[in-house]
């Protein structure tokens, strides 16, 4: 079937591309988001070229004016997308061109859609950093912050392998999340760096026998440098692969938050009620309140997976510089940014509209003995060897289980007899308010040391938050 428009390299062909041809090889449908970047990268490009005399002052003037109508277009939704146009490069060349005629035709000199994408991408991904991931990984850490605030002493079980291990704070246990979404916030900051280089320039693959300034364009579009070797530069995807791994990775964090929580809102535990703004009901249990949005942003993390897994496959074995292939990178792209963007947003909300239900945490840490660990510790500073400690508490824990209470319930004659070195100070030291008192390492998941890490977040949102003003 033939095909439904002329393309700008029809020339050199003796047939019009078949229509399934131009249905498969578009990317107009997808692409089409990237419009301001590309509009963006073609002014800069035009006053470069202006710059060095490859077009006339008029030319550039014309270009300018050109683009601005389309943008108003575009922005009002009044443009009209011709899917005869295979990609947003096109697209909005044949715009510009329809609108402004022969300067508009002098707007593609040394450049090739390869750098043009490549440029598109790094702007793109540039933006996803600054305006969404960092800001609403600030959101979301402080969110935690707030809600950590609240509970400095309000004390609560830790799991290991899901069994009770040691009191903690409940501040102490937020806090820990925001550790990790910090670590979220480094890898898109560090990947920030590689992003900002500029490819503008680097043509085809091998640049341009024109004058050409790339300088000029990387300094108008804010890059901090240019690309060093344009066969890379065009074919070159691994910021998107980086931004997409560490999209999953910082996916994998608020799928453990919602597994977590998902489980401590259940009947049998209570520690939280989460708003009923942020759960939905049962189309046919009427008494049910479901979880659904951290159940969602626990599964929605299939796509961002998906997308790191689908980027790094469709760029294995790519031979070098750039490959038709690169164009479904966007796909990938969009879809993790998309996802992580709304996944980011709500769980904010979720930490915001959910509450610790005091009252059950500590009776949860009333049995389960958590103080076992912090009396073998009593023991060690009574000069008993560890490991002979550790037998000690565990001989007086089988005990215990045996007669269905506590170490707090045993009598200090109990404890005598099966170590000597037992005081009535023992007592001291044991139930969860006694241990979480007693911590003492750096960094531990007691009151004192909470306070100092909520100090140092506090001074870091404070900078943070004048930095971006
Ligand atoms: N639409 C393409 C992409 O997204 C860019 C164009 C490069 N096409 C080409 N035939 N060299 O990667």
């Amino acid at each position: 079937m033939p095909s439904s428009g002329q393309k700008s390299w029809q020339a050199r062909f003796s047939q019009a591309a078949d229509r399934l041809t131009e249905q498969f090889v578009e990317s107009l449908s997808f692409d089409q988001r990237l419009w301001p970047y590309d509009i963006a990268g073609s002014i800069a490009h035009a006053e470069m070229l202006a710059g060095v005399g490859l077009i006339g002052q008029k030319d550039l003037k014309a270009i300018r004016q050109g683009f601005k109508d389309i943008e108003t277009q575009i922005r009002t939704g009044r443009f009209k997308w011709n899917p005869a146009h295979e990609d947003i490069h096109m697209a909005l060349e044949a715009a510009l061109i329809q609108r402004i005629g022969e300067p508009g035709r002098r707007l593609h000199t040394a450049r090739s859609r390869n750098d043009q994408i490549a440029l598109d991408l790094r702007l793109y991904v540039r933006d996803a950093i600054d305006l969404d991931m960092l800001p609403l990984l600030a959101d979301l850490q402080w969110e935690f912050l707030r809600s950590a605030e609240r509970y400095i002493e309000a004390v609560m079980p830790s799991y290991t392998h899901m069994q009770r291990a040691q009191p903690i704070t409940v501040a102490a246990y937020l806090l820990a999340y925001v550790e990790q979404f910090e670590r979220d916030r480094e890898r898109f900051m560090d990947l920030r760096r590689r992003v900002n280089v500029c490819p503008l320039g680097s043509g085809a693959l091998a640049g341009s026998t024109l004058p050409i300034d790339r300088r000029a364009v990387a300094r108008r579009l804010g890059f901090t440098e240019i690309t060093r070797n344009s066969i890379d530069a065009t074919g070159d995807r691994d910021f998107v692969t980086e931004f997409l791994a560490a999209a999953a990775l910082c996916a994998v964090h608020l799928s453990r938050l919602a597994e977590d929580w998902i489980l401590f809102a259940t009947q049998e535990f209570r520690f939280i009620s989460i708003g009923d703004a942020f759960c939905t009901g049962s189309s046919m249990m009427p008494q049910k309140k479901n979880p659904d949005v951290l159940e969602l942003i626990r599964g929605k993390i299939g796509r961002l997976h998906g997308a790191l897994v689908g980027m790094l496959t469709l760029s294995k074995g790519l031979p070098q510089a750039y490959n038709r292939d690169l164009q479904e990178d966007k796909v990938h792209l969009f879809s993790g940014h998309d996802t992580l963007k709304q996944s980011l947003e709500i769980a904010a909300a979720v930490v915001r509209n959910t509450t610790f239900n005091l009252d059950r945490l500590r009776a949860a840490t009333e049995r389960g003995f958590l103080d076992a660990t912090v009396l073998a510790e009593y023991l060690v500073s009574k000069d008993v060897p560890f490991r002979k400690a550790h037998q000690i508490v565990g001989k007086l824990v089988a005990q215990c289980e045996k007669a269905d209470c506590e170490l707090v319930n045993l009598s200090l004659a109990s404890f005598q007899s099966v170590c000597k070195q037992i005081g009535p100070d023992v007592f001291n030291y044991l139930t969860a308010a006694n241990v979480v008192s007693r911590y003492r390492s750096e960094g531990n998941a007691g009151p004192q040391s909470v306070r100092k890490q909520i100090a140092y977040w506090r001074k870091l949102e404070k900078e943070r938050r004048a930095a971006s003003k």
